[in-house]
């Protein structure tokens, strides 16, 4: 979406489409200013009762005095500043309604949307993400474009004016950086997760990764293949890739603009391009969910992106462990041991517990970067799914400092998560008959005993841990990546930076 900030008074933009605040008691100022433009017919239309006041909600006027198209969009029964999860719903609906416009751009009379205890900044900085999430399409393998999925290309503003006063100018144009940065970073998660594993595969993510380095200088892209892992002692991450025709890549996308010799943060993403199981077999049914398997490293990709847009000062390396898990008569089986390169052994009783096999070995070698933090984003365990269902990302670490910075900036980003303990009662579900660990900790709190088993090639730093199983991706109707958790990260960084 091209978006551009203007200065000037509401009612007197030529516009194909002016979006104005109304409430159901008193008019905000521009919204009585157009009123009397278009001689009382606003008051007379709010008052016939066909908008509904619930804040978001919406109604188009045409031809109302000299305006073309005027969306009144409704911010609720008075004047009481909107709450943030009303905020985020009315972004979500005026979204939705300016892809039904019939008009090539729409002005926001932005100032009149207050949300208590935000400044405009966030306000707008929400409301160009929701619009970067609303108008995205993944359609790149239909060929109807030029018919029923044409007609949605078709419709649609293709530009949005972001109206406010002189004075508030800056503040709108800096919510407008952030809001682009995150919403188009969320949006290249969003394309990578809905890729179909025959298509994203580990070498694809690779080369996504070399790409993005070519086009940015603070960027470099550096890629292990399996020959070089194995030199490695990466047998854990190996094993994975063993019965899969793809092999497996350790990518490393290293942003420096900070400080020469900061410690830089890792992001360090599950990249399953597709997780069939392995010889622990899936069942059949949404079996295809699980080229979702890597919507973590997908989430890397987001950030890195959005990170070079904003040109953030800060060292990012941003890691992602890349395989395919598959049965054949090389996959692993289970009872299976490998030596991870921490030097760990481990016990594979399921193969399906794959991702903490990929990321334990991605871990260690995250220690040669000398991290001020690690935080690890995976699509790990079913079990979150169970516990937070979809809506909230689970957090789990070894350090509560970095643990309160996740929290903070998955509010202010509106991308929740929420913390679940460990400690080392959970810790020895892991114990092995036949190894230093097993790779699962039986039916009780599998999300945990997944953290506890990252947890334990994780000594070395303050690290943190992401399950977003249930956030990474919706099913049903709506099925198709989230692009989360791409704004709490970022927001995370922008932290860090500030
Ligand atoms: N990728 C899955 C986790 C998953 C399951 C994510 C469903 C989203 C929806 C992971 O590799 C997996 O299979 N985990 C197992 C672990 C178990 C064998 C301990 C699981 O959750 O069933
Ligand atoms: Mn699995
Ligand atoms: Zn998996």
């Amino acid at each position: 979406m091209e978006f551009v900030v203007k200065s000037g008074a509401a009612e007197k933009q030529k516009t194909a489409c002016l979006v104005v605040g109304v409430h159901k008691k008193t008019l905000p100022d521009s919204a009585t200013a157009i009123d009397s433009l278009t001689g009382g017919q606003l008051s007379i239309v709010l008052k016939q009762g066909d908008l509904d006041f619930k804040p978001g909600h919406s109604l188009i006027l045409h031809s109302a005095g000299p305006f073309e198209r005027l969306l009144l969009l409704s911010m609720g029964d008075s004047d009481v500043p909107l709450s943030d999860a009303q905020l985020k719903k009315l972004a979500t609906n005026l979204a939705s309604a300016l892809q039904s416009v019939n008009a090539r751009e729409a002005t926001i009379a932005i100032e009149e949307i207050i949300v208590k205890d935000q400044s405009l900044r966030w306000v707008t900085r929400q409301l160009v993400e929701a619009i970067e999430y609303g108008f995205y399409q993944f359609n790149q393998f239909k060929n109807d474009t030029g018919k029923g999925q044409g007609v949605k290309n078709a419709r649609g503003v293709k530009k949005i004016i972001l109206l406010a006063d002189r004075k508030n100018a800056d503040e709108v144009k800096a919510g407008l950086t952030v809001g682009q940065a995150i919403g188009q970073g969320r949006n290249i998660a969003r394309t990578l997760g809905n890729l179909p594993g025959n298509i994203c595969h580990p070498t694809y993510l690779a080369e996504e990764a070399k790409n993005l380095a070519k086009l940015h200088t603070k960027l470099t892209t550096k890629v292990l293949n399996e020959k070089q892992m194995a030199e490695l002692g990466m047998s854990s991450l190996l094993s994975v890739s063993a019965g899969s025709d793809q092999e497996a890549r350790l990518i490393c996308m290293e942003y420096k603009n900070g400080k020469r010799g900061a410690k830089p943060l890792v992001l360090l993403g599950k990249g399953i391009t597709f997780d069939t199981g392995g010889i622990s077999l899936k069942p059949g049914a949404n079996m295809d969910e699980m080229k979702f398997d890597m919507c973590g490293a997908a989430s890397v990709f987001g950030v890195m992106n959005a990170i070079i847009q904003l040109d953030l000062p800060i060292n990012v390396i941003g890691m992602v462990a890349a395989a395919e898990n598959m049965p054949s008569g090389r996959a692993s089986r289970p009872g299976d041991i490998v030596t991870s390169m921490s030097g760990k052994t481990i016990e594979i009783l399921n193969t399906d517990a794959e991702g903490r096999l990929v990321l334990c070995d991605a871990l260690t070698y995250a220690e040669r970067y000398k991290p001020e933090a690690v935080v690890d984003i995976a699509t790990l365990t079913g079990a979150c799914v169970v516990a937070l269902g979809n809506h909230t990302s689970g957090l789990l670490s070894n350090n509560d400092e970095l643990a309160r910075e996740l929290l903070d900036a998955s509010n202010e980003a509106m991308d929740r998560a929420w913390q679940l303990p460990m400690g080392e009662e959970y810790n020895r579900q892991l114990d092995s008959n036949f190894a230093d660990m097993a790779n699962i900790g039986g039916p009780a709190a599998g999300t945990i005993t997944a953290a506890c088993f990252l947890a334990r090639f994780a000594e070395a730093y303050p690290w943190a841990h992401l399950d977003i199983a249930g956030t990474a991706w919706l099913s049903g109707k709506e099925k198709g990546a989230s692009g989360r958790p791409v704004p709490m990260l970022v927001q995370f960084l922008l932290n860090r930076v500030s």
